[in-house]
């Protein structure tokens, strides 16, 4: 199905969602669930593909959650989310997580990660989405790095995919050597 809309600036569906950590999103060690986080990433996610593409989206891929600053119950967390790329119906989502001690003002960048969404019609078949108008260096880096990181992902998949298909056992005997493990197991 095409989409009326031809070419979208950036601006149009940048999102930001905050929300006040309480204590039922904590772990038994008192910080944020991971869990919590990941869904509204893909909340905000989502509200930024949708706006994006003006069509029910879901996500595809999530290309790697490093979590490098626990979050604490009271904080305010902010999630900025922009479109950095698009394809024909999948749009990659650049999400910013930050956290703020609202008695200090302390912020904590906590992880940035980049959410694939697909746009689907009212058929349920991927959608095209409008073209992404780059407007500044920031849009054409991010857009550059979106290109970047799927070469990346998919020569990564082909690489894993040629060891698995030829390893032998002395290659995982010599990989095991100085790992913390008692291999009980045959190949
Ligand atoms: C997303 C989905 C519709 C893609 O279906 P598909 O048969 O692979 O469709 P296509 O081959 O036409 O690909 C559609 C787009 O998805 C992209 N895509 C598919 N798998 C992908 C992946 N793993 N990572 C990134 N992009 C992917 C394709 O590159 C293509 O992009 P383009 O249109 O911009 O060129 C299908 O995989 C799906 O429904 N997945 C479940 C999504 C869902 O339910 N998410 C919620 C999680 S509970």
């Amino acid at each position: 199905m095409e989409n009326k809309k031809d070419s979208r600036p950036i601006n149009f569906s940048r999102t930001t969602i905050t929300e006040l950590m309480i204590p039922s999103y904590a772990n038994f060690g008192g910080k944020i669930h991971g869990g919590i986080l990941l869904s509204l990433m893909d909340k905000v996610a989502y509200a930024c593909a949708s706006k994006h593409s003006g069509a029910y989206c879901v996500t595809v891929s999530v290309d790697t959650v490093d979590f490098l600053k626990p979050v604490s119950v009271g904080e305010l967390v902010s999630l900025k989310a922009s479109v950095n790329y698009v394809g024909n119906s999948s749009m990659v989502i650049g999400i910013k997580v930050i956290s703020e001690d609202v008695k200090t003002g302390k912020v904590n960048h906590t992880n940035t990660s980049y959410f694939t969404m697909i746009a689907k019609g009212d058929d349920d078949k991927p959608f095209t989405v409008p073209k992404l108008i780059l407007e500044t260096p920031t849009d054409l880096r991010r857009f550059v790095e979106a290109i970047y990181r799927r070469k990346f992902k998919r020569s990564y998949g082909e690489s894993l995919k040629d060891i698995k298909s030829h390893w032998e056992d002395e290659d995982i005997k010599a990989l095991l050597k100085n790992e913390r493990c008692i291999n009980k197991a045959d190949l």
